[in-house]
């Protein structure tokens, strides 16, 4: 079972916000909704374009390359051209820090 990793203080994204963060060598994109952290792979399952850039609608993300809509806190696709998800990841706050695990090889 992979161990939660540090990742940035519980303060330091304002709503809306995201930050790229490495966890085991994957970019992982996290995001600040309604109060809430969400963690999802930085590539869309589409052509692979990295998609923290995306414009940011709700609690979707649009990818910045096709225009493919993404549930940030499931990985869900929302809109073609993707038609599979992206992978999310369980996040928790401990000790007024964020962490995140990569659960994929538990
Ligand atoms: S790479 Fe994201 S929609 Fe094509």
């Amino acid at each position: 079972m992979s161990d939660w990793v540090d990742v940035i203080a519980e303060t330091a994204l304002a709503e809306g916000e995201n930050i790229v963060v490495d966890v085991d060598g994957t970019d992982i994109a996290l995001f600040k909704i309604q109060g809430s952290f969400y963690a999802i792979e930085d590539i869309c399952s589409h052509d692979g374009a990295e998609i923290a850039s995306g414009l940011l609608d709700g609690d979707e993300i649009i990818c910045p390359r096709h225009g493919a809509r993404f549930c940030i806190k499931t990985g869900a696709v929302k809109s073609p051209p993707a038609y599979e998800a992206i992978k999310c990841f369980p996040v928790r706050i401990d000790n007024n820090t964020v962490q995140v695990r990569d659960d994929r090889w538990d």
